[in-house]
């Protein structure tokens, strides 16, 4: 019986420390609340660096889709979408998403997957004036995680 109480303490103690690493890893990632009340994601220089690369290739596509609408160039709109699709999420490195909060890998993978249906859209031959308002919900997205999230180095007191 005493033996028993030792496993299940120890069955409980393995239990926590399961959760807690579910916690950081999944849930939290490499996070704390910053001076400007967004969480802080904390990823090494080259990460931040990569994320960055990728919000403006986001940014350059919202762009080029909007000139590309208005001259109801269909097949330019679906290029441009297709390209910044979940293609572009598959390439993220593995260390990198364990550091992003699970929110952010939501909303990220969201915003991908908005991409690639808006070029199944734009593919079917949907009004430009639909694929507009779809951009624009997509964007949403864009605008919430921003207002909630910025990104910060490690070891670097910024
Ligand atoms: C899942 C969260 C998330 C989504 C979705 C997202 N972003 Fe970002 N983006 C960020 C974070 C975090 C930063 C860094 C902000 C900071 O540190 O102040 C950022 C930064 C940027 C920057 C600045 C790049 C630079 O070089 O400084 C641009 C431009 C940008 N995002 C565009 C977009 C656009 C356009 C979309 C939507 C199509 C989008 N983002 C969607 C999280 C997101």
């Amino acid at each position: 019986m005493g033996k028993c109480k030792f496993c299940w303490v120890l069955t409980l103690l393995l239990a926590v420390m399961v959760a807690g690493m579910g916690y950081f890893f999944l849930i939290k990632g490499n996070s704390f609340v910053g001076e400007d009340g967004r969480t802080t994601i904390v990823l090494s220089e080259i990460e931040k660096a990569s994320v960055l690369g990728e919000m403006r290739t986001l940014l350059e596509g919202v762009q080029i889709i909007t000139g590309a609408l208005a001259v109801n160039d269909l097949a330019a709109v679906a290029e441009a979408a297709s390209s910044r699709g979940m293609v572009m999420a598959n390439s993220d490195s593995p260390d990198l998403l364990a550091k992003l909060p699970l929110e952010v890998k939501t909303l990220g993978l969201g915003a991908h997957a908005a991409f690639d249906n808006l070029a199944a859209m734009a593919n079917d031959g949907v009004e430009a004036n639909i694929l507009l308002g779809e951009l624009s919900d997509m964007m949403s997205s864009c605008v919430a995680c921003h207002q909630q999230y910025r990104i910060a180095i490690e070891n670097f007191d910024e």
